[in-house]
């Protein structure tokens, strides 16, 4: 059976976690940017970056295209992974699969948010804005940036170890 491991990462946040992943699926990643053709696979486990609360725009028009296939997704964030805003992006990626897919797994960690970004948001937005650099975001920020570490790698092999276990039985 063909496994696809295939990500989308601007800073290589995601990118780690997918070699990391691969590694333990036995498959040398692939990056988006190839545009492997879904078809040539069996199962998909695709990995993206969160921008603006949902996939990054490249794995956006990937996804799109992954039709009639079983599909894991795994991502990075600056959020925290046991936050709602977590849960939704992986669940506002998911809706972007095509018709048919079937969504078998799904594993989220945090990755530093790049100073360009911290920059960016400190001059773009005033006080009073939702996105505004309050002391709150900060500190998550500041919490995000030491991710993902290598207990987020471990816990995304065990995720992927025990997915690929149920994949082959099923
Ligand atoms: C333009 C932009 C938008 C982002 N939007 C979000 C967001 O909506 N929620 C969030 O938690 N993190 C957001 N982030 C943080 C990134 O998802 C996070 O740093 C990620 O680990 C980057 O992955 P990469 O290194 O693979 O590119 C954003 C970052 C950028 C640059």
């Amino acid at each position: 059976m063909k496994l696809l491991v295939v990500y989308s990462s601007k800073t290589g946040n995601t990118k780690k976690v997918a070699m990391a992943i691969g590694e333990t699926l036995g498959v040398e990643p692939v990056a988006v940017t190839e545009n492997p053709s879904p078809e040539d696979y069996d199962a998909i486990v695709a990995g993206f970056w969160v921008d603006k609360g949902t996939a990054d725009a490249a794995m956006k028009a990937y996804l799109q295209k992954i039709t009639g296939k079983r599909v894991a997704l795994f991502a990075t964030l600056g959020a925290e992974p046991d936050s709602a805003h977590a849960q939704q992006c992986l669940a506002n990626a998911a809706e972007l699969l095509g018709t048919g897919c079937t969504l078998t797994g799904q594993f989220i960690c945090q990755g530093k948010v790049s100073e360009e970004m911290v920059a960016m948001m400190k001059k773009m937005f005033p006080e009073d804005h939702p996105h505004a650099m309050t002391a709150e975001r900060l500190a998550r920020i500041e919490k995000a940036a030491s991710h993902p570490d290598e207990t987020d790698l471990l816990a995304a092999q065990a995720y992927f170890a025990d997915w690929r276990k149920e994949w082959l039985a099923s």
